[in-house]
């Protein structure tokens, strides 16, 4: 496929500041393993949170060599400002005026960074539509549809699960023979009114930074024996979540969100250089969510990121019964509780 963001290469970069405020998102069909440059091995489904998001303000400016600055909750933080310059490196064949920008990046969370909240997500589709707001500037460009989708590619090249940010309610990446989707930027997906409003109450087990990174765990699925059996059940999953979203079918949703979340843990487990990153408490919530379930009938069902916390989704009608479940049977095993729920995606601050 053609490069969303090509025909640009002449372009006189000038000043120009802009802000956007992006969500999380929550898999409910998991991307875990690469093809290519940032492509996804197989097709994945997401639900965009509302409250669990990064706001972000970038100066952009004309200087003499590619100069990034980054500034975290009041904190100027160096790592971060080297990953967001990789990637802006990476798109330097689209954009050679890369070289001479100035960068100045201010951005904040409302929620833990690194614990399996997909702060990846939030945070480099909030950069990401940034950039692209610069070279909507740049160009004169207003067609918003293609701003969207121009956003979501980039957000793909700096990470994957971020391009899937950039549209609220539910989210498509990568091809599948079901849907128009792509394997270069997401596509928002219409679901049943029953399955619009859902809750995600994520359940914070361990807030510590993990010690193996997202990009590494993709990483492995190279040489992982299981590899092509999972992309098959991957697609497989795809396919009737999709189907059961269309339809309203909680249970059917509520089935595929916890094999997903057990199979994604077992590769890890699998993988050529084993590790887990989940917690004892990650288990016992399993448990005890799974009794409940089975005791009340109640369609509340669990699932994991790459990390040891659990996000619980139920519709939303279910909420004060789930809430009372939560205060009495789980909160003693969490660090903390996070509410959220669907959210209406990005917005542009100033
Ligand atoms: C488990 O999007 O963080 O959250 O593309 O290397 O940045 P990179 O990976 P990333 O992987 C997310 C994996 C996941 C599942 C998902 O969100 O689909």
């Amino acid at each position: 496929m053609k490069s969303l963001i090509n025909g640009l290469q002449d372009i006189t970069p000038g000043d120009y500041e802009t802000s956007w405020s992006s969500p999380s998102n929550i898999a409910f069909v998991k991307y875990w393993g690469k093809k290519g440059h940032q492509l996804p091995a197989n097709p994945s489904l997401s639900l965009t949170l509302n409250d669990c998001k990064t706001t972000t303000s970038v100066k952009f400016s004309l200087l003499d060599e590619l100069d990034v600055s980054l500034n975290f909750d009041g904190n100027n933080d160096d790592k971060f400002a080297a990953k967001i310059k990789n990637y802006l490196l990476t798109l330097q064949t689209d954009l050679p005026w890369i070289h001479r920008l100035g960068v100045e990046i201010k951005t904040s969370n409302t929620f833990p960074h690194g614990a399996g909240i997909a702060s990846s997500a939030s945070g480099l589709s909030a950069f990401a539509l940034c950039l692209a707001d610069y070279i909507k500037h740049l160009t004169h460009g207003n067609d918003q549809d293609n701003f969207l989708k121009k956003a979501s590619f980039l957000s793909r090249l700096a990470s994957g699960s971020a391009c899937r940010s950039i549209y609220g309610g539910f989210t498509t990446w990568g091809e599948s023979e079901l849907l128009d989707s792509s394997d270069y930027y997401a596509t928002p997906l219409s679901v049943h009114p029953e399955l619009v409003n859902l809750c995600d109450s994520i359940l914070v087990i361990n807030s510590q930074e993990k010690n193996v990174s997202s990009r590494a765990g993709h990483g492995q699925m190279g040489a992982h024996t299981f590899a092509e059996a999972r992309y098959t059940q991957a697609r497989d999953h795809f396919n009737l979540c999709v189907s059961a979203l269309k339809h309203g079918d909680i249970e059917a949703v509520g089935k595929i969100l916890e094999a997903e979340a057990f199979s994604l843990h077992a590769m890890m487990l699998t993988s050529p250089n084993p590790y887990t990153l989940l917690k004892p408490n990650s288990l016992a919530a399993i448990e005890i969510l799974h009794d409940f379930r089975n005791e009340t009938g109640l369609p509340v069902y669990f699932t994991l990121d790459a990390g040891p916390n659990l996000h619980l989704i139920y519709p939303e009608s279910f909420k004060n019964k789930v809430l009372t479940f939560i205060g009495h049977e789980l909160s003693s095993l969490c660090e903390n509780i996070i509410y959220d729920r669907n959210g209406e995606g990005p917005v542009k601050c100033y």
